[in-house]
This record gives C-alpha cells, structure tokens and sequence, in this order.
C-alpha cells in the first residue's frame, strides 16, 4: 500500500493545500506531517526490526518522506542504550539507563529531526537550507544540507562564539552574521529572508522535522517491549517531547505497546517555560526571558512554536518538567563522565541532573526504570569543563615528581 502524507493543523484540523505550507492558513498553527499508517501489522513491526539497516530510516514507514530514493543519512538513530549501574547507585535509581546520542553524526540530537526534514527538502526540489542558531542545529542542518547536495545557510547574531559557528562553517555552510539581537533582529531579519529567497526553513516550525519519533521506536525495540516508567528528554523547543509521545501513541494505536512511559522535560530553570506552566497548571506555556546558564543549547524561553503541545504531552502521560541550577547541571554532567563515561554538554546533562533530583524527592521510586537522554556531546562546549592551571602543570620527569602529583590526582578526583 502507498503512503499517505499530509500536513493537518492540530487544531481546526484542516488540510494544507500544499505541501510547502507549514503553518495553517485559518489559525496559524504550526502543522502536523501526518503518515498513514493504519495498515501495518506486526509483521511489518518484526521486519522493521530485524532490518538490516539500523539506522533512523528502518522506521520509513513513519517518517514523512514520500520516496526512499529522497533518504538523506549519515547513519543517524540506533544510538546506545546503556545501562548505567555505577550512575544509577550513586542517585538511588537500581535501574537507569542511558540513551547515548552524543554519537550522532554531528555529536547531537539534531540529526534525527533533520536528516527527514532535509530528505522532504530534497524530495520537494529546494535548494538551500537555511536555519537561525547559534549552536547545534546550525552544525546539523549544515551537515545534512552537505550530504544532500543543497546549500546551507546559517544565521547567527553578532558575538557568537567561533567555536558555536566553526562546525556549521566547516561542513560548507554560509555563516551569516547579523548585528542584532537573536530573538528580535536577526530572528526577523530570518523570517523575512526565508519568505524573500525561498529558503527551505529548518526551524521547529517545520512540520517534517519528525525524526525525534525514532526515540520511542528505538526505546519499544532496544528494551524489548518493556517499557521504561520515565523517560527524561532535555528540552528546549519541545520538539524532542512532542514526537516522542506520537512515536509512543503511534505503537500503542497499532496494538504494538500496551502502556506508555511518564515523559519528563529537563530544563535550566534559567530557562524554563515548561516548569512554570507546570508548576502554575496554565492551560498554555507562557514565555519566560531566558536568563545565561552552563546549558547553553537549551536556553529558550519562549517555545512558541511547538510549546503548548509538548505541554499538552507532558500532562498525558502525567509526567512533569523540572528545572535545574547550573551547580546541579553541572555535578550531573561530571558524574555522568567519570560514573558512566559518557561525556556530555552540559543541557545534555540536564536529564541526569532530573533524575538525580525525582529520585531525591520521591517522585521517582528506587526500582522504578528510568532512561536519560544524552542529546549532544560535551566536545560542543569544552570550556563548561571545570579545572585549575595546576592541574596541567609540567613536572619534572623523575619518578619522585610524579608520585608527588599522583598524590594530588588521588585526592583531588575521584568521584
Ligand atoms: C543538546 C540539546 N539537547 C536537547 C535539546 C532540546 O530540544 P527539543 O526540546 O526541541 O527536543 C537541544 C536543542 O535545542 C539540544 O541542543
Ligand atoms: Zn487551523
């Protein structure tokens, strides 16, 4: 049977005209790409798994792209699902575990939602695609749009640091730097752009940027069905939030899972929308000013466009959202590294930071199964790494210089 792919609005429910249209045309709601998908069977599910692809696109039959031939990969998805014992009995979790995106092609979770939103660029004939970010998006987009053919271009606001631009530069992207400011300015100046020059646009607004469904699909085959009571996503735009909990109703609608895992948003409460909504019950998020933190790739405040669904997701599976302080993002991510090995950036780290503080509240129980996301790697920030001069300090090459500074190493940095 063919697929079907349609972009609906979620809320006066109406279908786009055209498939390059991506907020509805009645009340400017940002769409949803709906895949048919009605007619598969468990067969399909145990050929879905046993593919030898392992990849993202094993999951095709999902994802909002017409043709095969259009498939843009660099071999996203699949990442590792680890079992953390050392971590888990340090916070009181017997079991936790680890979804390990830090090996993503770009080194973040970016790569899921845009290897299918630049396949659909591909398919629909663009040639340049652009995005506004000061971090990994840009890199991810940049790269995708490489793999693709297409040019990249990349908007960012004057005195962003080298390092956050060099990645997206060095994959070909044109870095456009804008004197203004990131969410005025240049976010206008952007918007005007894309509408001008008929870019491609791989903000959260774009309805094809789905691949993040694939984490509930990994999570149903890497744990066999058994599903985890939590699953703890550091969350900026909401994206990560939103189609995971499609993933997961997608499987329950097609009698694949049985029950569904409580969702949690980890956020900076130096940026943290999601929490307050919570906190306050409010129906819808409200925008909050983002204030600087360690977590710097999920420092949004106003999720505007995919907001008050991922909130709508959050209080369906009678999860929460939980804001954490630089010192405890911060402590999560050391852990993380020296308990797990796993480095992570610092927003990466946010969702050990939560489960660290559900376990210590009592929201999460001792033997409740508890997965954190690892959504990008801490090579993307490595001046979040805390240490002294000293530390590094050349000393002589004798043997009694060196056990001088073993001493200091075995004090200073076990965990
Ligand atoms: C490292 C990292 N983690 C998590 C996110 C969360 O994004 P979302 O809430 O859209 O899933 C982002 C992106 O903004 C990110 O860069
Ligand atoms: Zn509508």
């Amino acid at each position: 049977m063919n697929k079907s792919i349609e972009l609906r609005c979620p809320k006066c429910l109406g279908v786009a005209a055209s498939k390059i249209e991506f907020r509805c045309s009645a009340c400017a709601c940002v769409l949803e790409a709906r895949v048919s998908i009605e007619h598969l069977s468990a067969a399909d599910l145990a050929a879905m798994r046993s593919s030898r692809d392992l990849s993202i696109w094993r999951w095709f039959d999902f994802l909002p792209v017409e043709n095969r031939a259009s498939i843009v990969s660099l071999g996203e998805g699949n990442t590792p699902l680890l079992p953390a014992a050392r971590l888990g009995a340090r916070i009181g979790i017997a079991n936790l575990f680890l979804k390990n995106d830090t090996v993503l092609p770009t080194g973040s979770l970016k790569d899921r939602s845009n290897s299918v939103g630049i396949s659909v660029g591909k398919e629909l004939g663009f040639a340049t695609a652009s995005v506004i970010s000061t971090g990994n998006a840009a890199a991810s987009v940049a790269a995708y749009a490489a793999a693709a053919g297409m040019q990249g271009i990349v908007m960012v606001p004057k005195g962003t640091a080298a390092a956050k631009i060099l990645q997206a530069h060095a994959y070909g992207a044109s870095v456009i730097v804008v004197d203004g400011r990131f969410d005025y300015e240049v976010a206008e100046l952007y918007q005007k752009a894309v509408a001008e020059f008929g870019w491609y646009d791989c903000l959260s607004s774009n309805p094809y940027r789905v691949g993040k469904k694939s984490y509930a699909y990994e999570l149903v085959d890497q744990m066999d069905g058994v599903l985890p009571d939590w699953v703890i996503h550091p969350t900026a735009g909401g994206t990560g939030i939103v189609c995971m909990w499609q993933g997961f109703k997608e499987f329950q609608t097609l009698g694949w899972i049985d029950r569904l895992p409580k969702l949690v948003a980890a956020q900076s409460e130096a940026a943290a929308p999601f929490v307050a909504a919570m906190a306050h019950e409010s129906a819808e998020i409200a925008a909050v000013e983002a204030r600087e933190t360690v977590a710097e790739s999920i420092q949004v405040g106003n999720p505007s466009a995919l907001g008050n669904r991922a909130l709508a997701a959050l209080r369906e599976s009678r999860g929460t959202a939980v804001g954490l302080s630089d010192g405890e993002i911060l402590e999560a991510q050391a852990l993380t590294a020296k308990l797990a090995g796993i480095f992570a950036e610092p927003a990466a780290a946010t969702s050990v930071a939560a489960a660290k503080k559900m376990r210590a509240n009592g929201t999460i129980g001792r033997d409740e199964v508890v997965v954190c996301h690892l959504t990008g790697h801490g090579l993307k920030q490595p001046e979040a790494i805390q240490y002294v001069d000293q530390d590094f300090d050349p000393i002589a090459p004798t043997l009694p210089a060196l056990r001088e500074q073993l001493k200091r190493w075995v004090s200073d940095t076990r965990p």
